[in-house]
């Protein structure tokens, strides 16, 4: 038996170009790993099943659809595994669709957890390989930390970062589909005049107040960098989002913002004590289903446990 611990993620920039002939967007995309996280527990059985626990438990895909048995699947073609045998149990904290990252994590800790599971050894390199095939978000749930994820988010450079930040999330109810925010993005550039195609928007690159704040570790000066160029899209999609983030800032984020493409909504607190003070006011607000204080950067995907 495996058990591997894996974060969720905050992208504190997301920079968005324009639409590629392969239907993706090139991004500079600042990915930060979050305390708030997945277990993936793998034990040997027949075929590739899966099981799930936690109150989103109920909104998560039991069938090939999932990342995690995905990435049992892809890992055991890699090695030739003709008959690949792993039951894969989801402890599940991170929301569901959430712009999180949650479901690109299970893949991420399912990669690993088979990986020893079946005694293969991948070479890390290998393993961020087959994590880019199963999704863009995938190779840095493995990496962790903070990390720049240029072309669609895959080509991770990790990058330098001090201190500890607290983080408050809040959860909505129901999930945003990723692919449709990435539309309605193209939709809003396209009717504001300015176009979507490649040719139309400037190829983003991460900004360097960000990089020197996250260096520093300085929390206001982070607060003050941080967008997400799909913040738009998502409360398009979603207006009542713009009252979470309303919310957070009047009860003292430094900052508020749409986590990925949504409809998760993080905030940026000074402290560990004015976080925990952030959640409880957003769970009273009426604006979300619940809230959670967490901190980071931590460490990507890790076997945390491991028996006969
Ligand atoms: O790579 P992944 O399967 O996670 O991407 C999901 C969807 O999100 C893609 O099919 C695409 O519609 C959108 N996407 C994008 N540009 C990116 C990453 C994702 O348009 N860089």
């Amino acid at each position: 038996m495996v058990t591997v611990r894996v974060p969720a993620k905050v992208n504190v920039q997301l920079g968005v170009g324009g639409v590629r002939p392969d239907g993706y967007h090139d991004l500079a995309n600042v990915f930060f790993a979050v305390a708030l996280g997945d277990q993936v527990t793998a034990t040997s059985g027949p075929g590739v099943t899966l099981s799930c626990d936690g109150p989103d438990a109920a909104a998560v895909p039991l069938d090939d659809s999932n990342l995690a048995a995905r990435a049992a699947r892809l890992l055991a073609a890699h090695h030739g595994l003709a008959d690949p045998g792993v039951h894969l149990h989801i402890d599940k904290a991170i929301p569901v669709a959430g712009g999180m990252a949650g479901g690109s994590a299970d893949g991420a800790a399912a990669l690993l957890a088979c990986d020893a599971l079946w005694g293969l050894d991948t070479p890390l390199p290998t393993l961020l390989e087959l994590a880019a095939e199963l999704g863009s978000d995938v190779p840095f749930a493995l990496l962790g930390g903070v990390a720049l994820g240029r072309g669609r988010g895959e080509l991770l450079e990790p990058l330098p970062v001090s201190g500890t930040f607290h983080w408050v999330f809040a959860v909505a109810d129901g999930g945003l589909s990723t692919p449709a925010v990435f539309r309605e993005c193209d939709r809003l550039r396209e009717e504001s005049g300015l176009g979507s195609s490649l040719a139309d928007v400037p190829t983003p690159d991460a900004d360097p107040a960000l990089l020197a704040a996250l260096a520093e570790g300085d929390p206001v000066a982070l607060a003050a960098a941080l967008g997400n160029d799909l913040q738009a899209a998502a409360v398009s999609l979603r207006p009542a989002l713009a009252d979470t983030l309303h919310a957070g800032t009047e009860a003292g984020a430094l900052a508020a913002l749409v986590s990925g493409s949504g409809p998760t909504c993080a905030f940026l607190a000074k402290d560990a004590d004015a976080a925990a003070h952030l959640a409880t006011a957003l769970r009273t607000s009426g604006t979300c289903r619940t809230a959670h204080a967490t901190h980071g950067p931590v460490p990507g995907a890790q076997v945390v446990k491991t028996s006969a």
